[in-house]
């Protein structure tokens, strides 16, 4: 280990600061073993301020200071950091990559053939704790580096193991662009509820409360959502007739088609370009 930092964080904007508050939340290091980069001023001191972690603007500093590295910038800023730190990146060195589409295979071709290499999708819930991210190690990945990222991640929600590359795209349109699904189907039981009549405050505790206690109630039940959902649907009774027309309305394949869509776009981003 290098200077007693145990984490470096590049880029550190949503993602980034999300990680670093659940790593210091989770005990997993403490505030003087992180090394955060950002590109300016002003976000540095927020940082530094709001988590008392240490900062700087160099992304060859935290390269020539952590043996784990994660990677928080956008897919389109990817080239250029990358490129940055390349000459750095030596084969002691752990980099975590987190931006969406970006595969091993150009990973490698940005950073060279030293560093170990992790995937990771993480979701947004992760600032509140509540994320899931999938991790992908690629075949020869020692255990103990496997697991390191595992923690990291389960500081900031749950993460599951996915041992097929091309399955990264899929947890991208599912999981990794999610949240949005959901917030897209509130804002519209939201503006219904509106439209007939209740208030919007009224409109909006509704949805968010039905959004919480329908998502407890799956992850609490052995039951599948399709058989949680079969349940409260009596035949001729009003959810019965909410759900023939989603059917009619093909609300189920449109969902499929958003995360194919979604999938499609996350193997898009390898080839972006700022
Ligand atoms: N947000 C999500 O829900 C989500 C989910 C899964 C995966 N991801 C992945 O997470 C990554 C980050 O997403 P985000 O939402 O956290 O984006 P973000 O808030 O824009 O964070 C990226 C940060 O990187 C900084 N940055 C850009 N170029 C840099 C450079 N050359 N050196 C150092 N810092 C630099 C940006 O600074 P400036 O603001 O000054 O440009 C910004 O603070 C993306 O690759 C994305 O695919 C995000």
């Amino acid at each position: 280990m290098k200077d007693n930092y145990i984490v470096g964080v590049i880029g550190a904007g949503n993602m980034g600061e999300a990680l670093i508050k659940g790593l210091l939340r989770s005990n997993l290091v403490r505030s003087y073993e992180i090394l955060a980069s950002a590109r300016t001023q002003r976000r540095i001191r927020f940082l530094e301020k709001t988590y008392g972690v240490h900062t700087t603007r160099k992304n060859l500093s935290v390269v020539a200071a952590c043996d784990t590295i994660i990677l928080a910038v956008k897919p389109q800023d990817m080239e250029n950091v990358c490129g940055e730190i390349r000459d750095k990146a030596t084969k002691d060195h752990l980099i975590i990559s987190i931006a969406a589409g970006i595969d091993f295979s150009k990973l490698r071709q940005m950073l060279g053939a030293k560093p170990r290499l992790i995937r990771v999708m993480p979701n947004l819930p992760a600032v509140i704790d509540a994320g899931v991210s999938a991790i992908y190690c690629g075949p020869r990945m020692p255990e103990r580096y496997r697991r390191f990222a595992h923690q990291i991640f389960q500081a900031v929600g749950q993460t599951v193991d996915i041992r097929e590359e091309k399955l990264m795209d899929v947890v991208t349109g599912l999981s990794g662009t999610g949240p949005a699904y959901f917030f897209a189907m509130m804002e519209a039981l939201c503006s219904a509820g509106r439209k007939m009549g209740l208030t919007d405050g009224m409109s909006r505790m509704l949805t968010l409360q039905t959004a919480l206690g329908a998502a407890e109630m799956a992850a609490s039940n052995g039951a599948s959502p399709e058989e949680l959902r079969r349940r409260v649907t009596s035949k001729k009774g009003t959810t019965w007739a909410a759900m023939r027309h989603m059917k009619k309305r093909n609300f189920w394949r449109t969902m499929e088609e958003a995360v194919a869509v979604a999938t499609k776009r996350a193997r898009q981003l390898r080839t972006l370009k700022k």
